[in-house]
């Protein structure tokens, strides 16, 4: 490739979307402020970062892991690696030239999560790829075979029954099927819910005795893909519905409801109120018209499922553009009050003028309060760390990192979530910078 001037590249390839090229170690981190001695784990977060330095959409770079380790109120290290899967290894891609799917390739660049004592690499187009704690690569796990689609990016722990909820979705039929690991980890329902089409499905819900899907008009176009373009884009005809599955039930028990059409990477929460279920989601009004490069704004809506009178409400909550919705992961499926949200970052904005905030929502007052991290100082998803483990909601931590242009470098910053106002309660200054990346996830040390 010839080498492009820096204002030529694409928004993902530029600035701090830009990949790092080196995998390194650094131990005792300065801090600033007072890290709690109750923080004793690892913060982690996955996001793209090509090998070869270019990839043709910020989707499909390969996956890189940034950790810093907490612990005694000190940061012991920070670690940054690449997720060595079959694709980055072997250069293979999850799908053959024949358009055949093999789900133990693929990038593993968008999650990390941890169940039943184990870590996983997440990306949606594939197996989960293990990972330890150090960030190193164990393999790819298909649950002993009983795996055979892909693995979404943003399973669903249900705080009952210790369960761990997720889906896989592809391009070729059938299209989406929904799948449960137990609180030991074994794989033990898969069942297939029939959809009209193949569209991106990044996320879902579960609430207390139910799964929600959400089937939207992003859809997977073979002509794209042909090109070798990224293969999905909005359609003005396939329409946009909510499914609504008892849990325990199967694809005959699901009930769709048509929905206004939008597009949602991400729900914030969803939770059963009587015969309602409520769905709060940062909701784009469309996406990806023509081409995929782009990402609008996304607004906290609500959704209103009303299972008696079998309609949908929607609720627009909040005129702020923010990304990655997170709530305290206790309450997955159940009634949450908080909510916190990254305030979007847009492609393309000149990283030393952005200022953007942590947003955190009081969802029964219907009040929001911003931490503002300065000009020139971005944030990424904020993931809520509870103080203990009978703490209530709120009661803890928002880690974040956040990309300092002056400095050139990224910070890991602790605000106290019962008040994002205040000024941070520790900043961990990494000796490098952590490009813009997806999600991340706190993984506390072994009871
Ligand atoms: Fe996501």
């Amino acid at each position: 490739m010839t080498e492009k001037r820096e204002d030529q590249l694409p928004f993902h390839l530029r600035g701090n979307y830009a990949p790092v090229t080196e995998e390194v170690t650094v131990f005792d981190l300065a801090v600033e402020g007072a890290l709690p001695p109750a923080l004793r784990g690892v913060y982690m977060r996955n996001g793209p970062n090509p090998q070869s330095g270019y990839s043709e959409h910020w989707f499909v770079g390969d996956g890189m892991l940034h950790g810093v380790r907490l612990a005694d109120g000190k940061a012991q290290w920070y670690r940054n690696r690449y997720v060595r899967t079959r694709t980055f290894v072997e250069g293979v891609s999850f799908v053959d030239a024949n358009g055949n799917i093999d789900h133990s390739a693929g990038v593993g660049n968008t999650n990390i999560i941890h169940h039943a004592g184990k870590l996983y690499a997440l990306v949606e187009s594939s197996f989960p790829v293990e990972v330890t704690r150090a960030l190193d690569t164990v393999g790819v796990c298909d649950f002993g075979g009983k795996l055979t689609t892909s693995f979404t990016a943003h399973p669903k722990p249900c705080p009952r029954t210790g369960e761990l909820h997720f889906f896989g979705y592809r391009f070729v039929a059938p299209f989406l099927t929904y799948h449960v690991l137990d609180a030991a980890g074994a794989l033990v329902k898969s069942e297939v819910i029939e959809v009209p089409g193949p569209t991106m499905i990044h996320d879902f819900a579960i609430t207390e005795h139910h799964v929600i899907f959400m089937d939207l008009p992003v859809v997977f176009d073979l002509e794209l893909a042909m090109q070798g373009r990224f293969p999905y884009q909005w359609s003005d005809s396939y329409g946009a519905r909510l499914g609504v599955m008892p849990r325990g039930g199967s694809n005959a028990d699901v009930r769709w409801r048509e929905i206004e059409p939008c597009y949602v990477f991400h729900p914030l929460n969803a939770y059963e109120a009587g015969s309602k279920l409520i769905m709060d989601v940062a909701r784009y009004p469309e996406l990806w018209r023509s081409g995929s490069d782009g990402l609008p704004a996304a607004m906290l809506h609500r959704w209103t499922i009303d299972l008696a009178a079998d309609r949908v409400g929607e609720e627009q909550l909040d005129d702020r553009a923010i990304e990655f919705p997170r709530a305290d992961e206790r309450l997955s499926g159940r009634r949450n009050r908080y909510g916190y949200a990254a305030g979007a970052v847009f492609e393309g904005a000149d990283d030393r003028q952005a200022d953007c905030a942590l947003v955190k929502y009081d969802l029964h007052t219907g009040a929001a309060t911003e931490h503002r991290f300065g000009r020139g100082r971005t944030p990424s998803e904020g993931v809520f760390v509870p103080a203990s483990t009978s703490a209530g909601e709120d009661e803890g931590w928002l880690l974040q990192y956040v990309y300092d242009a002056a400095r050139g470098a990224t910070d890991l910053v602790v605000l106290d979530a019962s008040n994002v106002t205040r000024p941070p309660v520790a900043v961990v200054k990494l000796p490098t910078r952590v490009p813009f990346g997806f999600h991340g996830n706190w993984i506390p040390d072994p009871a």
